[in-house]
């Protein structure tokens, strides 16, 4: 078993009265997948925002190796190494898709052009290299969350957090972006922490489950045992 690459220890979070996250506490293993379930309103966009530091939480701490990231610019974040993708797909419309990810790419370079050769090798890998000159709004749902994925891959990531971005998609799509995160998990060495409704998806990929609800985990585990636990059976059949 390796090192945790990510220790959640201890983080809260309040929205006006509303106790989003409470004392929230785990680990993700450096090389695994972990997913992550619970009905809407669990916390879980929120534990993502927690992370990358859009919302830092209120207390508790967030070690990336042996660093306490809580605090850290957004930007000092994404350097590190933990990239996330946003639950709506937010590609810029009127851009090209070699552009979309072009743009993520220049982070790290100093010219457009070099930054578009990377966007066009990073938009083969996700499938993408013969629509890399359609506007992103003329792709289709599949292709957009594609996308979003490669964008968030430019800033080459040691930890990626993926948030739904299987919503909407039928079945042999889902299995197509399954076997791409599968890649860049084994060829690509990326952790990676998913959230996802599909259970199904996501006790394929996932070594590990975390379920939250109110906030707060319920448990984790490997995916048959999450799956069977009452708690989590029944905060499903609640919410559903
Ligand atoms: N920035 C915010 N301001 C106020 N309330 C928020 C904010 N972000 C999330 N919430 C609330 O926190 C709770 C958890 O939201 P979220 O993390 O998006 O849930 P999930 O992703 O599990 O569906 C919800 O009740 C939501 O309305
Ligand atoms: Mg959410």
């Amino acid at each position: 078993m390796s090192d945790p690459i990510l220790r959640i220890d201890n983080i809260d979070q309040h929205f006006a009265g509303l106790h989003a996250l409470k004392h929230v506490s785990f680990n993700l293993t450096e090389g695994e997948i972990l997913g992550i379930i619970g009905p809407n309103g669990a916390g879980k966009s929120t534990l993502f925002n927690a992370i990358v530091g859009t919302v830092p939480p209120v207390s508790g701490a967030v070690w990336f190796r042996d660093q306490n990231v809580v605090g850290m610019p957004t930007h000092k974040i994404a350097q590190l190494g933990i990239a996330k993708t946003s639950q709506s797909v937010q590609v810029f419309g009127e851009m090209t898709a070699r552009d979309n990810v072009a743009v993520a790419a220049l982070l790290g370079r100093n010219s457009v052009a070099s930054a578009r050769t990377a966007a066009q090798a990073e938009l083969e890998f996700w499938g993408l290299g013969r629509l890399a000159d359609n506007l992103a709004q003329d792709l289709p749902l599949a292709q957009r969350s594609l996308l979003e994925l490669a964008r968030a891959m430019m800033l080459s990531p040691q930890i990626l957090l993926v948030d739904e971005v299987m919503a909407g998609l039928n079945e042999s799509e889902v299995d197509d972006i399954l076997s791409r995160l599968m890649r860049i998990n084994k060829e690509r060495g990326v952790s990676l922490m998913v959230i996802e409704h599909n259970m199904r998806a996501l006790m394929k990929v996932s070594s590990q489950i975390l379920a939250l609800d109110y906030g707060a985990v319920l448990t984790m585990g490997k995916p048959e045992e999450v799956s069977h636990h009452k708690q989590v059976v029944e905060a499903y059949l609640g919410a559903d």
